[in-house]
């Protein structure tokens, strides 16, 4: 638990920045790192690019997969994850483009690209680290309330309530946020070796205690983590309000 969102942003980055150092000189194959998008992991991303400019870290041998994109969104939409991810990050270190994968919401076959997204991560030996922030709904990724526990990557519907949440990121239209995401599984996420959830503000408050104090249940699809040996959720005071 950290006081505020800086401060767990703090936390986060430099807890990527160790693994990824100690990882970096041992390893004959890149850091592979999963991403999440959304207004929570900004403090971690900031503080990342911070660090990358005092020379405390570079991404030249990382390698990441994002978590999610929309359906059907053109690539370059402002709110596209796509352009989320190189506004807010990949633009400002030195990750080559071709180190970055984020689902195509826009492939004509939306199946076989996720299969070869699947596909891709095992190229790599798996993810290393995955961090995730969470909806309201307590969602990981977009694996929405009802998710399978064993899902992979896939097409979702999103929840209404998702969609009343995003429509903030699309001046408050509820007609302009995408029906539809791809996203990785529940099963995707647990088959890191290591998972970090970002989880700040009131309006976590609750999916925070439903996921950690409930049992493990696919209506709070965060809760599955109760099953993963190696999972850090990093929270503020704020979010820590039910618990
Ligand atoms: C979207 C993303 C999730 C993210 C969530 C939270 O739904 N698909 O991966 O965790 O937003 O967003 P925020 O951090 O802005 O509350």
């Amino acid at each position: 638990v950290r006081d505020d969102p800086p401060a767990v942003g703090d936390y986060i980055a430099n807890y990527i920045v160790k693994r990824i150092n100690d990882f970096a000189p041992k390893a004959d194959k890149p850091f592979v790192l999963g991403l999440p998008t959304g207004s929570s992991p900004i403090p971690t991303y900031q503080r990342l690019i911070k660090l990358y400019k005092e020379g405390k870290v570079s991404f030249k041998h990382v390698v990441t997969f994002n978590m999610d994109e929309y359906v059907g969104l053109p690539k370059d939409h402002p709110e596209s994850y796509h352009t989320f991810m190189f506004r807010e990050f990949f633009s400002h270190v030195d990750i080559p483009p071709s180190q970055v994968n984020i689902l195509d919401g826009n492939a004509p076959d939306l199946v076989a690209e996720c299969n070869a997204y699947e596909a891709r991560i095992k190229q790599y030996g798996g993810i290393d680290l995955f961090l995730a922030g969470i909806g309201e709904d307590g969602h990981i990724a977009f694996n929405e309330p009802g998710s399978s526990l064993a899902s992979r990557t896939r097409i979702k519907t999103l929840a209404y309530d998702t969609i009343l949440a995003n429509a903030r990121f699309f001046n408050g239209d509820i007609s302009a946020v995408p029906r539809m995401a791809l996203t990785v599984g529940v099963a995707t996420v647990l088959e890191a070796r290591e998972i970090v959830v970002v989880v700040t503000g009131l309006r976590k408050a609750l999916a925070l205690s439903k996921a950690i104090e409930g049992g493990v249940n696919h209506l709070w699809t965060l809760s599955a983590l109760q099953l993963h040996p190696w999972a850090l959720i990093v929270v503020d005071e704020d979010a820590t309000s039910e618990l």
